[in-house]
């Protein structure tokens, strides 16, 4: 077991009603930007709750509205100059990832000189960050209790992140009847995410991490056992409310600590995202089995078995457990989750593989099997 820092400083609110704790927000001032996205929060009462709750708290209210999947770099421009222009003391984000992610590199942009996308070149310039307040609507990338905030800028095709724990939201409110009008292509690709993070740290050639890795399946199973559930239910409070604390726990850190590994899929699926604007959860569903079958080996098969033996409660050799997991893994994203099975799907075909594959390639050097980028063509191949 490796050593390891663990800081989380974010308060989590969990459960219906939680939003009345939004009038905390005044410790940290009077002026806040609310950021938020399509409309969503409109349609679902969220938005006339949480304004009633700020205005009698003695909160006024600055809004960032029209937040898209794969935020854009352009709209934490906007937000930064809005938030120099009213004197914002905070940030509010109510909706999904996409929505946190644009107010931390709001909280971040507002507090740096030079030009947001700088922090995501070189994340060790986030010196200061404002307070950031987050709503939960969408379970999926954790972004209500992490350090991480994803931005792409379409016109140059690039997605990446900026990272620091003064990323990490002051207080998430996680109140899981707000995921109950999630459709079933989001839930579907949020559950993907999820598990996805969580194979991330769990594959990790560290072999003596033995909570981390318990830890790791039970939010594995977790996912397994409540996505289809709120596929069938969407208003099911107990699938909705394990799904999110799944998604929230899958990437607080606290499942790798003693560990951690280089990321995979990630830095693969963004590819994707930053060429064709790919649903994150769906690139993911796509691009993970045809990884694991890339990096199985006599050598890699011992943590396959495990993953087979612990979740899926399948028995035999190494190698025969390692092969129906990952098999297993495949009939759930396809078949019980609905998610799609092939690039083609996506109309993505072949032209840009090898530009992608050659982008990817320096992130996945500390991978649990480090990759080049003829690996992650013939990954990306695959998936076709
Ligand atoms: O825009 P609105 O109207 O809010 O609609 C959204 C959006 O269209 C909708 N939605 C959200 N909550 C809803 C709802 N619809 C009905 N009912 C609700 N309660 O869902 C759509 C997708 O929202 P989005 O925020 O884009 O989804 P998600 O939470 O999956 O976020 C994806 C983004 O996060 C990044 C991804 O790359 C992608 O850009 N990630 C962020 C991470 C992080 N910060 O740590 C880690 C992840 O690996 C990921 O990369
Ligand atoms: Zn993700």
């Amino acid at each position: 077991m490796n050593n390891f820092s663990f800081y989380v400083p974010t308060k989590i609110w969990f459960g219906k009603g939680q939003i009345s704790h939004l009038s905390e927000l005044s410790e940290s001032g009077s002026r806040v930007l609310l950021v938020y996205g399509g409309g969503s929060i409109k349609r679902l009462g969220i938005y006339s709750e949480a304004m009633t709750i700020l205005k009698s708290a003695g909160l006024e209210v600055f809004e960032l509205s029209g937040v898209e999947p794969n935020p854009r770099v352009e709209k934490a421009r906007e937000g930064i100059a809005l938030c120099r222009a009213n004197g914002i003391d905070m940030l509010l984000a109510i909706g999904g990832g996409s929505v946190i992610d644009t107010a931390k590199s709001i909280a971040a942009g507002v507090c740096y000189d030079g030009d947001v996308w700088e922090l995501i070149e070189d994340s060790s310039k986030i010196m200061a960050a404002l307070p950031i307040y987050t709503v939960l609507t969408l379970s999926a990338t954790g972004s209500e209790m992490n350090k991480n905030a994803v931005l792409s800028d379409l016109g140059r095709s690039v997605k990446a992140s900026m990272s620091s724990d003064l990323l990490k939201p002051k207080m998430s409110i996680c109140d899981p009847t707000y995921t109950f009008t999630v459709s079933r292509r989001q839930t579907a690709a949020g559950t993907a995410d999820m598990i996805s993070h969580t194979f991330e740290n769990y594959f990790s050639p560290i072999r003596d991490s033995y909570l981390s890795s318990r830890f790791s399946e039970a939010i594995l199973k977790t996912c397994i056992k409540y996505g289809p559930i709120a596929l069938a239910e969407p208003d099911n409070y107990e699938a909705r409310a394990n799904l999110m604390w799944a998604s929230t726990n899958a990437i607080n850190g606290i499942a790798k600590v003693g560990a951690e590994v280089g990321w995979c899929c990630h830095p693969i699926e963004h590819e994707l995202s930053a060429y064709y604007d790919v649903n994150h959860g769906e690139g993911l569903a796509i691009i993970i089995p045809r990884w694991m079958r890339h990096i199985l080996s006599d050598a890699t098969a011992w943590k396959f078995a495990e993953y087979g033996r612990n979740v899926w409660d399948l028995e035999g050799g190494d190698m025969e457990v390692a092969e129906t997991a990952i098999a297993r893994t495949e009939e759930f994203f396809y078949d019980v989750m609905g998610l799609p099975k092939t690039l083609g799907e996506l109309d993505i075909g072949e032209d840009k593989i090898d530009l992608m594959a050659a982008n990817a390639a320096p992130s996945l050097k500390k991978a649990f099997v480090p990759l080049d980028k003829s690996d992650v063509a013939a990954i990306l191949r695959a998936c076709l």
